[in-house]
């Protein structure tokens, strides 16, 4: 198995609370694997340990064997040129416009590129999501919905290879959602790594190869999208959140 990204006995520690406990798993190169669980289960973090944004307490987390804690600047800035995140609150920074922000990962990651080759490629993709208001705004002033248009922009300007998306789809109306998924599911098609957060089970159902419960921080069961299809009511227990 072509493993993109490895977690080995991987603990996370927040103050006294033990969010994650000796989590292990192979994210498959080309594969979408969603984190399904009940709210406070440690999906969200997991995710984030997954994408190197947290270091976990204890373990290890690797980019195609790469341990990524021990990864040398450059190493570093090239797996953050390949991967994006989608966080679950957006995360847009608060006092920058909306220009600034879709133009950072550019500058950073693309440092030859010229404004207007930046202009290009951040309107084109605003265009494929969707987002038709002005850039001069800043986060405050957009809708949830519109933060996560903008959040999805930005994980997409940089053309990934592995996309962590953190509930991308949840405050969206059902069209923009809908388009959000297409262009997931384009990367899909290009053989892209997608790890994925989700309640929705009509997105899971559509995206995943593989469901993995999180329950309390650990690795409860996993699923393949063929045991989904198979047994209705693993289908049922999944769409509640409910451990097996
Ligand atoms: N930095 C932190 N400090 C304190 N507690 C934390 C921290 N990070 C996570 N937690 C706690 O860990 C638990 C899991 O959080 P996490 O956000 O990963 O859950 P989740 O499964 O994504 O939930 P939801 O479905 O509601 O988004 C929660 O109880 C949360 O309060
Ligand atoms: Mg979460």
């Amino acid at each position: 198995m072509d493993a993109v990204i490895e977690m080995k006995n991987v603990y996370f520690q927040a103050q006294t609370q033990e969010v994650v406990h000796d989590f292990s798993f192979q994210f498959e190169k080309g594969k979408a694997t969603a984190l399904v669980g009940p709210s406070g289960s440690g999906k969200s973090t997991v995710l984030k340990l997954a994408a190197g944004l947290l270091v976990p307490t204890d373990g290890d987390v690797f980019f195609q064997g790469c341990n990524i804690s021990s990864m040398t600047r450059n190493q570093n800035l090239s797996f953050r040129k390949q991967a994006s995140m989608v966080f679950q609150d957006s995360a847009l920074w608060a006092n920058q416009s909306l220009q600034q922000i879709l133009e950072l990962p550019l500058k950073l990651h693309f440092s030859e590129m010229n404004k207007q080759e930046r202009n290009e490629r951040i309107h084109a993709i605003l265009a494929q999501v969707g987002y038709k208001k002005r850039l001069d705004l800043r986060p405050a002033q957009l809708s949830m919905g519109e933060q996560k248009l903008i959040a999805f922009a930005r994980a997409m300007l940089c053309n990934p290879a592995i996309l962590f998306l953190d509930e991308w789809t949840e405050s969206l109306d059902d069209s923009s959602a809908e388009c959000l998924m297409n262009l997931v599911r384009e990367r899909q098609r290009n053989n892209d790594t997608i790890i994925f957060v989700s309640h929705n089970f009509k997105v899971i159902k559509q995206l995943a190869d593989y469901i993995l419960m999180i329950v309390n921080g650990q690795l409860n069961r996993l699923f393949t999208r063929e045991q989904i299809a198979r047994d209705e009511s693993m289908a049922q227990h999944i769409e509640k959140g409910i451990a097996l």
